[in-house]
């Protein structure tokens, strides 16, 4: 055998038994490294005459060849033992207990505006939606508020700096309001919707946050009247603060959007620094909170929906979930709310599985 066949021999017998990758590396190092034995020989077809070269060079090509593929073969070979070997011992047992992980809570505010979803259902209100990002016609025009009203002024309103396409101011609604006015035109009459959703206004204190959420209802149908509206109120707040003691007070106020208007104040107790929703806020020891606006939809809004309000009428009223969320649950900042506090939220928070029901009860505390 000559030396190259016999360093071959060698080589390829050292490198299919190197039992790790440390060893094949070792191994190439000593073969084709700079000091290394092919490489060395590969120094000597320099020094050789051109006819020796044309039969020597081609042998020690073929051994730096030979070394290098199965050095590569090996290589691969250890590295799909050792995965193999990985996947072996690192097997998931799925009959094993989830870890004690940190649990997510469901926020008062969706509690909240789910169980006002499942009352408002159960009365037969559907649900409708509208952009936060609305133009000033929906969100004022329509709703009996022209450009130089005075109630424009009172809602702090956030403006873009551009116009849309069709040149209209925009704004971030200040009321779920606007909604009132889309679901008109797109739906017509009769109606019986509720619309939940985020409101903006540049206002920032104790019970104001600029982002808070409302929840708007409008009925539209023959004959409505007055009874309707208060029926109804009734019986969405006996539900809500689930206590038939709830007693309400109507009180002639002003909205441009609707005529009459009537704001509307729940009896509540002060027991020990709390207040506990019931009775008459004329009682001694209780007071009266306003909790709503409400009234008849004016004349010039149901016709900005596209209706002739000789013959459809309706009422509408917009509540304040965070407040309504506060009063029930007993919070005393509004800026809780939004600060994403874990703990602030575990002591709040719902159970995901504690869904709003009528017959289990819309709210109970997780
Ligand atoms: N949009 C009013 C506000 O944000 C609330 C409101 C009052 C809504 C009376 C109504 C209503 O639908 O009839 O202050």
């Amino acid at each position: 055998m000559s030396d190259i066949e016999q360093l071959k021999a060698e080589l390829l017998g050292a490198i299919g038994e190197a039992a790790d990758l440390a060893g094949v590396e070792a191994i190439r190092v000593s073969a084709l490294g700079k000091q290394g034995s092919v490489s060395g020989l590969l120094k000597t077809l320099g020094k050789m005459s051109p006819e020796e070269r044309q039969v020597e060079g081609p042998k020690i090509h073929a051994l730096r060849e030979a070394v290098t593929a199965a050095l590569g073969a090996r290589k691969d070979a250890l590295e799909s033992a050792a995965l193999d070997a990985r996947l072996a011992s690192e097997t998931i047992d799925l009959s094993l207990p989830a870890p004690e992980m940190p649990k997510g809570s469901v926020h008062p505010v969706s509690q909240v505006m789910d169980e006002l979803a499942e009352i408002f259902a159960d009365m037969g209100f559907a649900v409708a939606t509208g952009p936060e990002i609305e133009d000033d016609w929906h969100n004022f025009t329509a709703l009996n508020m022209p450009e130089t009203h005075p109630a424009r002024a009172m809602h702090d309103t956030f403006y873009f700096p551009d116009r849309d396409a069709q040149d209209r101011e925009m704004v971030l609604r200040t009321h779920t309001s606007p909604v009132q006015i889309r679901t008109m035109l797109s739906e017509g009459a009769p109606l019986r919707i509720i619309a939940p959703g985020r409101v903006y206004r540049s206002d920032s204190d104790a019970t104001h946050t600029p982002m808070f959420h409302q929840v708007e209802a409008l009925v539209i149908d023959k004959d409505i009247h007055l009874g309707h509206l208060k029926w109804t109120l009734e019986t969405f707040l006996k539900a809500f603060f689930e206590r038939d003691d709830i007693v309400l007070r109507l009180r002639p106020s002003y909205f441009p959007f609707t005529e009459p208007s009537v704001e509307v104040d729940v009896g509540y107790a002060n027991e020990g620094g709390r207040r506990v929703v019931g009775g008459s806020g004329d009682e001694p020891g209780h007071a009266w909170m306003e909790v709503l606006g409400s009234g008849m939809v004016n004349r010039h809004v149901i016709k900005a929906g596209g209706l002739d309000p000789d013959e459809w009428q309706g009422f509408a009223f917009g509540v304040g979930v965070d407040r309504l969320a506060m009063l029930k649950y007993g919070m005393d900042d509004l800026r809780a709310f939004f600060d994403g506090d874990v703990r602030w939220l575990s002591h709040y928070g719902f159970s995901a599985l504690d869904v709003p029901t009528l017959s289990g009860g819309v709210g109970t505390p997780a």
